[in-house]
């Protein structure tokens, strides 16, 4: 499963591509709007840094207009993925950018039946949000599993891109479930890193070896 970051924010993304596992970035108008000023030198900005996908979202709510405007962001970059919303225009407007060879991300995603259509119409991934459908009191990860199966069942190529990810184990449980990719806020990337365990360990080892040191007369390494 490949692991994206759900942010518009070059710094973030700066910090988590230097360990060498960022395979992608989503960004959303509300991530982008967070970081205020152009939204074209954001997304660049992003373009720049990072290899793998990097989702874009149209922001125009009519087929023509996304359609115009998803034109313009792929053409951004190669690895630009325009995401459009789960509407009938959305889809409409994925099944012309598709059809010119543009990849697409379908997102708002919220239920089984929704993840059928986008894969009918061709996405290149599809965003299930678990976190959202937690909040309003339904089974975020057991619509992604069940996404994850009618998928294999059906042999369908969009890929799963599990999003609204709140934790450590929703990335874990996505994993599980079979997810292509998950995305997660920054504070949930980090988070992965994180073991109260790791850091009483590495204490523990230099301490250890600080007495080492001392004992033969050298310089502690820390
Ligand atoms: C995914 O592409 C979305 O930008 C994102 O995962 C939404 O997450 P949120 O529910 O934390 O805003």
């Amino acid at each position: 499963m490949k692991l994206f970051l759900d942010t518009a924010s070059i710094e973030q993304i700066r910090t988590v591509n230097r360990w060498g596992v960022l395979a992608g970035v989503t960004t959303n108008p509300t991530l982008v709007a967070r970081e205020g000023g152009d939204p074209d030198a954001v997304w660049r900005t992003i373009l720049d840094e990072v290899e793998g996908d990097v989702s874009l979202e149209v922001t125009a709510t009519e087929t023509d207009a996304m359609t115009a405007q998803g034109r313009d962001l792929a053409k951004l970059g190669e690895q630009a993925v325009v995401k459009l919303p789960m509407t009938p225009d959305g889809l409409a407007a994925a099944t012309i950018l598709g059809a010119e060879g543009i990849r697409i991300n379908i997102t708002l995603v919220f239920s089984p039946a929704q993840a059928i259509l986008a894969a009918e119409a061709g996405a290149y991934c599809v965003s299930p949000f678990l976190g959202r459908l937690d909040d309003a009191g339904a089974d975020g990860m057991g619509v992604l599993r069940t996404i994850c199966d009618l998928y294999a069942v059906q042999g369908y190529q969009t890929n799963v891109l599990a999003a609204s990810l709140r934790h450590p184990m929703h990335v874990v449980d996505a994993a599980l479930a079979g997810a292509d990719i998950a995305t997660m806020p920054y504070d949930v990337f980090t988070k992965l890193v994180e073991h109260p365990l790791t850091d009483i360990g590495l204490d523990r080892f230099q301490a250890d070896w600080n007495q080492l040191q001392r004992e033969l007369g050298g310089e502690a390494t820390s």
